[in-house]
């Protein structure tokens, strides 16, 4: 074989990526192409993003214990005591007491039995699907559940089913039809993360019950928001005692990092030996759990939170109703305001953006096509003036845009 020039070795290499900026160009062209921003301060109700101070509508810091002072004391402690790092896998030296101290108390606030922290929740979505249904079972999922549900479907080697978003006499024909899987899975998610409306729960569990199936719900967007103490969904339907599985996210009310699941004994010991992204990861850094133990502490004995993050909620969603924005009906924290395009929902963004508003654009594959979105958030902590100063934001545009 004749040598190559470095010079040709380097060409070749170089046509071998020509698709990247085919792929790039698609995205550019579909409206879908994403740029990081810079944040240059903690998530609170006015950032810093790319140099300049804006109100933020898009953190799901819904509770503001990002940056509360007994979370970050616990985490400045932790550090001090356990070092930046786990050092290992959990079920190698990554087994920090501080976990011990994290699971009792999450399974405490959740009501089940027993709780497994993993590093997040993307992490314990697509590593509990794939242990709870293997081939000859069956999935049956929300059409808008998130990513991180639909790629552990993927993951598992069970039948999957899409059925309808919350339509349940359409999950019904579909559990009517699983008698030849051995077993069945429902998973949904509690508060939908794109949409903020709510499970039909008793539902679901109604349905579970007459065909044996088992109910997996993702919490992320409930939990410190609904039901007793913030505990979740599954208290707000006061569904607590049914053999529900809960899955749930320490990045968004907890202000922290860390997924996690609350079962049954036998569920979590199970995890333990089969979850693969439990098991094949490091374990989270001592000042996430010191921080996601304080904030849960923080969270259950903090109403006044909830109410006020409620207050703002209404108010917002009925200033731009008012102005004439269609919202979607959330019941929540979340408030869509659907545009339609890609490139109509970034234009608006950017358009609220260069009045000081950040709330940015949700395009596909985040949420169905044609229903790219403002996916607006209030916390807890904004203050009053930073939501008014929103409205205003919108009203300009909204002016603008006639
Ligand atoms: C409904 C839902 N589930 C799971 C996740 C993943 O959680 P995490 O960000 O902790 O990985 C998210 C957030 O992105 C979410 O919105």
């Amino acid at each position: 074989m004749q040598p190559r020039l470095f010079s040709e070795f380097i060409l070749f290499m170089t046509h071998n990526y020509d698709w990247l900026d085919t792929e790039r160009e698609a995205l550019e062209q579909a409206g879908l192409r994403r740029h990081l921003r810079t944040v240059r301060s903690a998530p609170t109700g006015t950032i810093n993003l790319d140099g300049r101070d804006v109100v933020l509508l898009g953190s799901n810091n819904y509770l503001g214990l990002s940056t509360h002072p007994k979370v970050i004391a616990a985490a400045v402690e932790a550090t001090q005591v356990f070092g930046t790092g786990a050092s290992g896998s959990r079920l190698i030296s990554g087994n920090n007491e501080l976990y011990t101290t994290l699971e009792t108390n999450l399974a405490k606030t959740k009501g089940t039995e027993a709780a497994l922290v993993f590093s997040s929740g993307y992490a314990a979505n697509t590593s509990i699907i794939p242990v709870l249904a293997d081939e000859g079972d069956l999935i049956l999922s929300d059409a808008l559940n998130h990513a991180s549900i639909i790629d552990g479907c993927r993951l598992s080697r069970a039948t999957k089913k899409v059925y309808r978003h919350c339509d349940m006499e359409h999950l019904k024909v579909l559990l009517s039809e699983s008698t030849k899987f051995r077993r069945r899975l429902i998973v949904t998610d509690g508060v939908f993360s794109m949409d903020g409306d709510i499970a039909p729960l008793p539902d679901i569990c109604d349905l579970a019950l007459e065909h044996n199936a088992m109910v997996l719900v993702d919490d992320a967007h409930g939990f410190g928001i609904l039901g007793k103490d913030g505990s979740g969904t599954i208290s707000h339907f006061g569904l607590e005692g049914e053999a529900i599985i809960q899955m749930g996210t320490f990045s968004k009310s907890i202000g922290a990092l860390g997924g996690y699941i609350g079962g049954s004994h036998a569920l979590i010991e199970l995890l333990i030996n089969r979850a693969r992204g439990f098991i094949f990861t490091t374990g989270l850094p001592p000042a996430t759990l010191a921080a996601a133990n304080a904030a849960l502490d923080v969270m259950r004995s903090s109403p006044d939170l909830r109410r006020c993050l409620f207050s703002h909620a209404k108010f917002l969603k009925t200033a731009l109703i008012d102005l004439g924005y269609t919202l979607l009906p959330s019941e929540t924290q979340i408030l869509p305001v659907v545009l339609g395009s890609p490139q109509r929902a970034t234009s608006v963004a950017e358009a609220l953006l260069a009045e000081g508003i950040f709330a940015p654009a949700i395009r596909p594959p985040a949420v169905p096509p044609d229903t790219s979105r403002l996916r607006l958030t209030v916390m807890a902590t904004h203050t009053k003036a930073e939501i008014q100063r929103a409205i205003s934001g919108f009203t300009t545009v909204f002016r603008k845009s006639r």
